[in-house]
């Protein structure tokens, strides 16, 4: 069975099919058709980790696809609280599901879940490793907004900032860029939370230019895409912790840097959760209004992009096509 674990295992070729595939599927996410072609399979949504995105939108996509959900969350749910192991578990949960979506703390325990088991795994984030799936549903979005700017991902120049040594979809989303023609890549972490250098190293062998640079007050204004994501405080040793502080401002994405720094074009995108708590300085909310942050669209993306992972993995594409019906409700 093939699983959704990582961008590594993803050839352009197969990720232009899922987003062709996503695009097909939203006339069904934006509640004009409807199919029932998954009536009888159920979805096993395993989540170890909080979730409200991945979790609720894998959730919605399936259903929508006329499939049902045991949806379970946190250890306490599960008998790994009893000290049952990845593996028991993942053999238990394929003789009831026919497709899983899994989220844990630990990088790794995705991959390891999935080689137990028959049935399609889908990493939802295995720790500070990778989350797919908000990979691919990003550069569906980037995609989506280039063509209403009339831009090309070829030499786009896109700007990823805040906590990129934890945050796992700047892993997978690198990763993904890095499949297509050559762009230029700025990285900007506060000190010690830097992009894990095998990563850089990677993009850059594929022709990529690479850019870190120390803080944002700098020019960026021919920067296309601003992603910016929220500092993984969960994830930091106890050293990290007592000496990290408050994020200074010079890491913050608002209006004023907006304004002063980027362009009219420059579209704004974060995976969320942002943190709204005192002193986070995550991406600020005076630009709630702006048309350039793209943030709520790429929410809502999420739906087809999920709803094609599934066709894909379940080997049902063809099956909705002839399934469609107009909403009656
Ligand atoms: N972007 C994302 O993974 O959000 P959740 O943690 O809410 O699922």
């Amino acid at each position: 069975s093939s699983h959704l674990l990582s961008i590594d295992s993803l050839s352009r070729d197969h990720v232009d099919h899922l987003l062709r595939l996503a695009a097909r599927m939203e006339p069904i996410a934006q509640r004009r058709q409807v199919t029932r072609v998954l009536e009888g399979a159920v979805l096993g949504n395993l989540f170890f980790e909080a979730s409200t995105r991945t979790r609720v939108s894998f959730n919605a996509a399936f259903c929508r696809l006329g499939g049902s959900v045991c949806d379970t969350t946190g250890f306490t749910f599960s008998s790994m609280a009893k000290g049952e192991s990845l593996y028991d578990t993942s053999r238990v949960m394929s003789g009831y599901c026919d497709a899983i979506v899994m989220r844990h703390p630990d990088q790794g325990s995705v991959a390891e879940f999935a080689a137990a088991t028959h049935v399609p795994v889908i990493n939802g984030g295995d720790g500070p490793g990778e989350h797919p799936s908000q990979a691919l549903l990003d550069l569906y979005t980037i995609d989506k907004e280039f063509t209403r700017l009339g831009k090309k991902l070829a030499g786009a120049h896109v700007l990823l900032t805040g906590d990129l040594k934890y945050g796992r979809t700047v892993h997978s989303l690198i990763k993904l860029l890095s499949l297509y023609e050559p762009m230029r890549i700025t990285l900007v972490a506060p000190p010690g939370l830097e992009m894990p250098s095998q990563v850089v190293d990677r993009v850059v062998s594929r022709g990529h230019r690479v850019e870190q640079r120390e803080s944002l007050a700098s020019d960026f204004a021919d920067v296309d895409v601003v992603y910016t994501t929220r500092i993984q405080k969960e994830r930091f040793t106890e050293e990290m912790n007592e000496s990290f502080g408050v994020l200074s401002r010079d890491f913050t994405v608002d209006r004023a840097f907006l304004d002063q720094r980027c362009s009219d074009t420059t579209i704004v995108m974060h995976p969320l959760p942002r943190d709204s708590r005192p002193g986070a300085n995550d991406l600020d909310v005076d630009l709630n209004s702006d048309p350039r942050l793209a943030i709520f669209r790429q929410t809502d993306n999420g739906i087809p992009v999920r709803m094609a992972i599934f066709a894909s993995l379940l080997a049902v594409e063809e099956q909705i096509e002839h399934d469609l019906r107009p909403v009656r409700w």
